[in-house]
Parts: structure tokens; C-alpha cells; sequence
């Protein structure tokens, strides 16, 4: 990054912050968020000169509050936007996590609802008053998500008020964004697709994402697309205004999983605990937040497929379900909870031995340190996404794994499989034959393969990190102010 990148002002905008307020005892905590969002930007946020816009994680009504939660935030270059818990709810629960989400994720079926649909206008477009009013000429804006779809429209028409056309504003979406004919069964989609041409660049995880993008633009809109160019970015002009798309690959920042491993007396302390818990198991590692996109109902079926088909390996393997609770005022999420505890009784009531139980399914977030540990020890990375925008997690076990050569199982249909598919073991996750061949392949590989495949991915993980990403982005984003 050139020295007048790094002095630019960067406005980073999310529904999420990268902390989430608690109140306790009176006074506001901060804990770090959850989320494949947060770790892809903790590598942008360390290396540039930052301001983070978003949802504070928590409804707060009274003003006095407000001004002491903000200062709490304002402590760690956050600022949050505070809304009416009621519009928040519904913009967050109703819209973007009952609609815009499953959408994104090829999920059918979804009832579309109006008063939803306005409060995510709404939302969206406090989102922008907030954030042209504090912006300066020349800051870079970097919006994420699909939580706002429009922001970026309605913020270039609130810049142009303030006579502020110097910002470059830039919008990368972190799940698929998928083919046409089902995109366009959304009753809103071309709003939406107004609402992200309202930027300068546009981001996507993989190419396919990117590709069905303008596809959808170019049958949804009147937009003329050229190019494909420098660094493949592709220019979709529309009512006068052009904007880049391009793929941009997201990573994590290996450095501070290998820094733990090597450097902390701690995690070492747990790799060693935890070792010598499981030392005559095969671990299976699964580490997802509790969401239907995760395939978790798909992977403990197949789990108990396996089980079922190599009882010889009963009591030797384990598997460590991470399943960490993710927007529980969503009545799919709960019902969602409420099977996989089920599934998680059943195969443990039918194969657990007085040796063992074959499931330990924990259903909490964990601290830095177990995660580590846990990705450190674990021989088997177990990934079996219906849909995923890429997958982070495919990648953190990766960083913990070196001269270990531990196997990454890795769902075809995650956005990840499309840069780690070579040195994983793929497979579609609604075959429970297929994940259970792919988990016996893997608990049975030869050394050499499994250094073999390992040692491609370690590549693409060192080399393809967050901060690379985030660098690539602005270094676009920013000829475009
Ligand atoms: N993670 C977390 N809390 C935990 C365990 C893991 O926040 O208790 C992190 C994990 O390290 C990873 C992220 O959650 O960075 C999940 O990202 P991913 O891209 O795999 O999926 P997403 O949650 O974004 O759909
Ligand atoms: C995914 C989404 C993020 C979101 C995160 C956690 O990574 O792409 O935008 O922040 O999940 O979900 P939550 O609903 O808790 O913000």
C-alpha cells in the first residue's frame, strides 16, 4: 500500500461491528463478533487508517445511553448507528436473515414480506444519512454485506447533496450471489441491484458469484457491460454511471493462528492437554455457526452413515462439533437448534460405548485459544456447506496444521472448494454415502498424500490473505476517487 493510501481515510460500513455491546453490572462490554466478516476485515483494520460504521449488536433506546455505549465504541474507532429495536428487528431478522439471506443462499420458498422489505429501505438509508454526514472528501467507503444491498445508491445520492462526489465507495458481498433464474424470483431483486450499482467497485468471492451478478444486471437492467480487463475487472454501466466488478479473493491472517501456536505458552498448554486426551482418536474437527446454509442436519447424517457402514471405526473416532448460536430470533435458526440436538441424542444414544460417545457437540462460542488448539490437533477438517460465500474456517485449520498434514474435507458446494478443492477430499454434502466415503478416504490416507494435498492448500492460504485482499480492494477502489 503507497504512503497516500495509508494516510486516506478508509470507512469501513457493515450491519455488524467487529465488537458487540453487552451491558453488564451497569457499564458496556465489548466482546469481538462472530463471523467469516469480521476475521476476512481483521487484516484491513490493522493496516490502514480506519473507521468502522455499523449496528452495535445490541438495542439501545435512551439518548444518555447511547452516548456512553458510543464512547465505548469510539474507544476501539467504531461508531454505531443506533436503531428503534423494532426496525432493527425487522430489518435484521425479518429481511436480511429472512429473505435476502436464504435468496442468496438458493433457498426456495421464502414469503416475501413488505413491511420488511421497508424497513430494510429504512435502515438502509439511515445507514447513509449517518455515515454522508460524518464522511470527508477523499475517504474510501467499504461497504459488506447483504444486510445493505441499497446503501450504496442511496449514499451516492446523500455525497451528491453535500456536493462530496470525491468518495469512492466500494460494496463487497461475503455470500454466493446466485444464477439468475432464481435470483429473479425475489420481488425486489432490481432495486437491489440498482441499489449495489450505486458504487464504484463491486466485490465477489468467486468467480461464479461475480459472473452471476452481471448476469442478473445485464437481464434485469439496462446496463451495457465491457471489459474484463486490468486485474479482470469487468465495467457494468447503467443510467450513466459505470461501475467495476471483480472476483476478489478473501483470506484470513494466518500469521496470528501460527504466532498462537508457536509463541503462546497457553494455546500450547491446551495442544498438549488436548493431545493427550484424544491421542488414540481420529478427531474430526467441524467449527460452523448454527445455520441451515452449514449443512450441520447433513453432516451428522452422514456422520451416522459412516458409523453405521465402518462399525470397526466406532470407537475409534470422534467428532467436535462447534456450533456457534447465530441469530436465535429467527424462528428457522431455533428450529434449526432444536433438530440437530435431536440428530446429536439419537447417534450418540445409538453408538456411544461405556469407552466413549461419538459426538461432543458444543453449542456455545469458544475462546481464541481452544479454537487454535482444537484446529491443531484435530486430523480431519470436516466443511459440508449446502451454500457458503467462501468459508473462513477451511482456511484457519489449514494455518494451524503445518508438518501435521491434517485433511481438509471440504463441501463441492462451499466458495472455498473453488481455490481448495486440490489437496482436499470434495464431495456434496446432501450425499450421505459421499461424505462418508469422503470421512473414511480421509481418516485412512497414506502420509505422503496427505502432505501432498497439504502442502498446495498451506500455499494458497499463506498467500491469499485478508490484508492481500483488503490491500487489492482499496488499491481499485481508490483510483476511482
Ligand atoms: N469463530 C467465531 N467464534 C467461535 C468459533 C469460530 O467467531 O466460537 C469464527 C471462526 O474462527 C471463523 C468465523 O467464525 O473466522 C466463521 O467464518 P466462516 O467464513 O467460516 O463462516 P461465516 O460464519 O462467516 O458464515
Ligand atoms: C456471515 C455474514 C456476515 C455476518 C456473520 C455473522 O459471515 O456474511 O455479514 O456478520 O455471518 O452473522 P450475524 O447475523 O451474527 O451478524
Amino acid at each position: 500500500m503507497s504512503q497516500s493510501d495509508k494516510k486516506r481515510r478508509l470507512i469501513i460500513v457493515s450491519n455488524r461491528l467487529p465488537l458487540s455491546l453487552k451491558k453488564v453490572d451497569g457499564a458496556y462490554e465489548s466482546s469481538i463478533s462472530s463471523g467469516g466478516l469480521v476475521t476476512a476485515l481483521s487484516g484491513v483494520r490493522n493496516s490502514t487508517n480506519v473507521r468502522w460504521f455499523g449496528w452495535p449488536g445490541t438495542n439501545i433506546e435512551d439518548p444518555d445511553e447511547r452516548k456512553i455505549a458510543a464512547a465505548a465504541l469510539a474507544d476501539k474507532d467504531a461508531v454505531g448507528i443506533f436503531l428503534d429495536e423494532k426496525l432493527a428487528h425487522s430489518h435484521y431478522n425479518d429481511f436480511s436473515n429472512g429473505i435476502a439471506w436464504p435468496t442468496l443462499h438458493y433457498q426456495s420458498g421464502i414469503p416475501f414480506n413488505e413491511d420488511a422489505w421497508k424497513s430494510y429501505q429504512r435502515v438502509n438509508s439511515i445507514f447513509a444519512e449517518t455515515i454522508a454526514a460524518e464522511a470527508q472528501p477523499g475517504d474510501l467507503i467499504w461497504v459488506h454485506d447483504y444486510h445493505l444491498l441499497l446503501l450504496p445508491l442511496y449514499l451516492r445520492a446523500r455525497l451528491k447533496e453535500k456536493g462530496m462526489t470525491h468518495c469512492a465507495i466500494g460494496f463487497t458481498l461475503h455470500t454466493p450471489f446466485p444464477a439468475e433464474d432464481f435470483w429473479r424470483a425475489l420481488p425486489v431483486q432490481r432495486e437491489l441491484l440498482q441499489g449495489v450499482l450505486g458504487c464504484d467497485l463491486v466485490g465477489f468471492h468467486t468467480d461464479e458469484y461475480r459472473r452471476n451478478f452481471v448476469e442478473c444486471c445485464s437481464r434485469g437492467l439496462d446496463v451495457r457491460v465491457s471489459g474484463g480487463g486490468d486485474e479482470g475487472i469487468q465495467r457494468v454501466e447503467y443510467e450513466g454511471h459505470t461501475v467495476g466488478v471483480g472476483m476478489f479473493i478473501v483470506g484470513i491472517e494466518p500469521q496470528k493462528f501460527t504466532d498462537g501456536l508457536r509463541d503462546a505458552r497457553e494455546v500450547q498448554r491446551r495442544v498438549e492437554e488436548l493431545e493427550e486426551r484424544y491421542a488414540k482418536k481420529v478427531l474430526i474437527l467441524g467449527v460452523d455457526r448454527l445455520d441451515s446454509t452449514k449443512g450441520l442436519v447433513q453432516k451428522l447424517q452422514g456422520y451416522d452413515y459412516f458409523l453405521q457402514h465402518h462399525p470397526e471405526m466406532k470407537t475409534r473416532v470422534v467428532l467436535i462439533q462447534v456450533a456457534i448460536p447465530s441469530r436465535e430470533d429467527v424462528k428457522e435458526y431455533q428450529d434449526l437448534e432444536r433438530e440437530i440436538c435431536t440428530l446429536v441424542g439419537k447417534i450418540n444414544g445409538e453408538h456411544s460405548t461405556p469407552d466413549g460417545t461419538p459426538i461432543i457437540y458444543i453449542h456455545h462460542s469458544i475462546p481464541f485459544t481452544d479454537l487454535t488448539a482444537l484446529y491443531r490437533i484435530s486430523d480431519i477438517c470436516l466443511i459440508t456447506s449446502r451454500r457458503d460465500g467462501m468459508n473462513l474456517v477451511a482456511a484457519e485449520y489449514v494455518a494451524c496444521q503445518k508438518d501435521r498434514y491434517g485433511v481438509l474435507v471440504l463441501s463441492d458446494l462451499a466458495g472455498a472448494a473453488s481455490f481448495m478443492g486440490t489437496g482436499s477430499i470434495t464431495f456434496n454434502p446432501s450425499s450421505a454415502q459421499q461424505l462418508s466415503d469422503s470421512i473414511y478416504k480421509a481418516a485412512t490416507m497414506s502420509g505422503e498424500e496427505r502432505k501432498r494435498g497439504y502442502e498446495s492448500l498451506e500455499e494458497f492460504v499463506t498467500t491469499n490473505t485478508s490484508a492481500k485482499w483488503g490491500e487489492k480492494f482499496i488499491k481499485i477502489l481508490s483510483e476511482y476517487a
